[in-house]
């Protein structure tokens, strides 16, 4: 068994709503930490899920007439298919309905109560229910509001089974002041402490109110909180108790969370843990809160990023690359489409992408593709091997540290030591009649600072890095070889390259702006709905005669540059409408194609032709652009719509 084991957790995620960048977040952190992890030798093992139980799914899947199982079956294949597109390299993945779960969560409950760990008694409280917390008197908003998500609280009363947290605050503490990183970052850390210092009540650990869950065992009228059953995940994975995983990875566990849960991870899971006689964590690191242009993410602002989207317009590893590289892992930070695009042109497209078009068309150029293998090197050749080690040195302690960002500038600072080291060296002037062993000696150079630099990025964007370790005509993956296997100049003699289509293509500003302009017009975010007309009686909607009718002739008008004259079928009959749309379409848009028209308008004379009656479209004002309305599928002409 290796001695370097790793073990990684996200959080799980709650199946009542679709996944946003917030899951992408620690996912991807996982993920990159992960294979930087197998990079270095260790055995790692990564967990990721659902937390499919509690009262925000039971009700999410009541308002969606679903059964929460159901619900739960549907949102998991969100979160599963978002991971594949995401390159998420995850061992196993939990759903809190699975039997081995429910299992391992009611023989943890019952140990604990059979050693007088839980304890049943009566809870009062005020209820947030989407965030599944009671919230102290002492933390609420103005009128009673939960002070997290701001929605209105609910009084509860209920018989409910306690964990005794208080009996172990003091056990807590010792293991928290011996092991200063088992919370990062350290502001976190000392939230923590001073917040157990404050003393700690009892957890109430069951609920009588809601049945989506896992019964307590032999008390079949309770089922056990969310986050009780929730937080055991990590162990189920392992296979607790007897599980070889308990021994192999435990020991090593780190878990990345959100900000707003450590409550959960810092103080009820690790006394969870001692009072099983388990280690509580390695560490909790607890990252921040991506805010979206400015304002807090929210449904109803509309605001929340999609990562489906912004992996499929972007690139998965300009995402991945752009969400560890703008804010360090600790704080909150801004995501933007603009801020995402300048890093992509800046670092990824200029830097990276740069250094490997010049470099490698170079070798094209004067080496026929055939990497040289000289003898002889200067110092500043030396140097940029030196720089390659110094780099590797930051990036381990950077990522000891989840400083995700810091890993990042180092290996961007390297990148561009070797952008400046071709400008230093001119090959291009030695490639013209210079000393040809010289030029040798900066190829190579260049090629080893390319390969060097393919380890180092690959845990963030591992498919830019496999596609460069493949154009520097490499064989299989740099996350085969690790950093221990990495020795600079120990390339094969004679080795090709296979030099292939720009990796990170420059986004230009301008058309990137139309393009979004678009994408942003077609989420049908129709601001201003305006004020909705006086309601109407199907009676009214009756009198409105439509039917389906074909476009059978456009012509023009003379001297309307907005109008056509369009002939349209009607199968009983054929009519002349006089129609505005002529901007949106050419006769050959229209010609042929099956419309609504109101039959019973009355008509108008419009330059000089008579209309008898009037098409339906919608319009996207945003983009300009004209919808016509048309059945879905063949019916016959004049079929009456209701
Ligand atoms: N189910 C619980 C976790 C149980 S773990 C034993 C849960 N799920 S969640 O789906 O609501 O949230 C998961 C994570 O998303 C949390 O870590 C939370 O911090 C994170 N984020 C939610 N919104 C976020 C941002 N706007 N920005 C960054 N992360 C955010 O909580």
């Amino acid at each position: 068994m290796s001695n370097k084991n790793f073990y990684i957790t996200t959080p799980i995620y709650y199946v009542n709503d679709i996944p946003h960048i917030g899951h992408a977040y620690t996912t991807i952190a996982a993920d990159v930490m992960t294979r930087y992890r197998k990079m270095c030798g260790y055995d790692v093992f990564f967990c990721t899920g659902t937390d499919e139980h509690g009262q925000k799914i039971q009700r999410t899947a009541k308002e969606k007439g679903l059964s929460a199982q159901e619900l739960a079956d549907r949102t998991v294949l969100n979160f599963k298919d978002l991971w594949k597109i995401l390159n998420i390299s995850y061992d196993d993945f939990i759903r809190t309905t699975e039997v081995r779960h429910e299992e391992t969560v009611q023989y943890i409950f019952k140990k604990l109560l059979d050693q007088g760990d839980i304890y049943k008694g009566t809870y009062e409280g005020w209820y947030c229910v989407p965030c599944e917390t009671y919230v102290p008197e002492s933390s609420m908003g103005d009128g009673n509001t939960c002070p997290d998500c701001g929605r209105p609280l609910e009084k509860m009363t209920e018989e409910s089974y306690f964990l005794r947290t208080s009996k172990y605050q003091d056990q807590l503490l010792e293991y928290y002041e011996a092991n200063l990183k088992a919370i990062m970052p350290r502001t976190r850390y000392n939230e923590i402490v001073s917040f157990i210092r404050t003393g700690l009540r009892d957890q109430s650990i069951s609920r009588t109110t809601i049945s989506w869950g896992i019964p307590v065992p032999g008390d079949e009228s309770h089922v056990i909180y969310v986050w009780f059953d929730a937080l055991i995940n990590y162990l189920t994975v392992c296979g607790y108790p007897d599980g070889e995983y308990v021994k192999k990875y435990w020991p090593e566990v780190r878990h990345l969370v959100g900000k707003d849960i450590i409550r959960f991870h810092c103080v009820v899971w690790p006394i969870m843990l001692l009072a099983l006689g388990v280690n509580p964590p390695v560490s909790v690191f607890a990252h921040g809160w991506w805010t979206v242009e400015g304002e807090k993410m929210s449904k109803s602002k509309g605001n929340v990023v999609d990562p489906f989207e912004i992996a499929k317009v972007y690139g998965v590893d300009a995402f991945r690359y752009f969400l560890l590289r703008e804010v360090p892992f600790g704080l909150d930070g801004d995501f933007s489409e603009k801020a995402l695009m300048n890093r992509v042109n800046s670092d990824l497209a200029n830097d990276l992408g740069n250094l490997l078009h010049r470099s490698l068309q170079m070798i094209r150029n004067y080496r026929n593709d055939i990497v040289p293998f000289p003898r002889n090197f200067e110092p500043i050749d030396i140097e940029l091997k030196q720089v390659a080690f110094d780099t590797f040195l930051k990036i381990e302690k950077n990522m000891d540290d989840f400083a995700f960002d810091e890993a990042l500038k180092a290996i961007w600072a390297f990148i561009s030591r070797g952008n400046k080291y071709i400008d230093e060296t001119m090959p291009w002037k030695l490639g013209k009649g210079g000393d040809q062993e010289r030029l040798d000696a900066v190829l190579m150079t260049l090629f080893e600072v390319l390969r060097a630099s393919c380890l180092m990025v690959y845990p963030f964007i591992p498919e830019s890095a496999d596609k460069m370790w493949s154009q520097l005509g490499l064989e299989g993956s740099p996350s085969s070889i690790g950093y221990a296997g990495f020795e600079w100049g120990a390339i094969e003699k004679g080795t090709v390259i296979n030099k292939g289509d720009i990796l990170f293509p420059r986004i230009d500003p301008t058309e990137w702006e139309n393009e979004k302009m678009k994408r942003d017009a077609m989420k049908g975010c129709v601001t201003d709905p305006g004020n909705h007309e006086e309601e109407i009686g199907i009676e009214d909607f009756s009198k409105i005669e439509l039917r389906v009718a074909k476009v059978i002739s456009v012509d023009e008008i003379p001297k309307a540059n907005k109008l056509y004259k369009i002939e349209v079928d009607l199968g009983y009959e054929k009519r002349t409408i006089v129609s505005g749309i002529k901007e949106y379409f050419t006769p050959p848009d229209l010609l042929g194609r099956l419309i609504i028209v109101v039959c019973n308008l009355k008509p108008a004379r419009l330059r000089g032709v008579l209309s008898n009656g009037m098409l339906l479209a919608a319009e996207n004002a945003m983009l300009n652009d004209l919808a016509l309305l048309s059945p879905h599928k063949d019916v016959p002409l004049g079929t009456r719509i209701s």
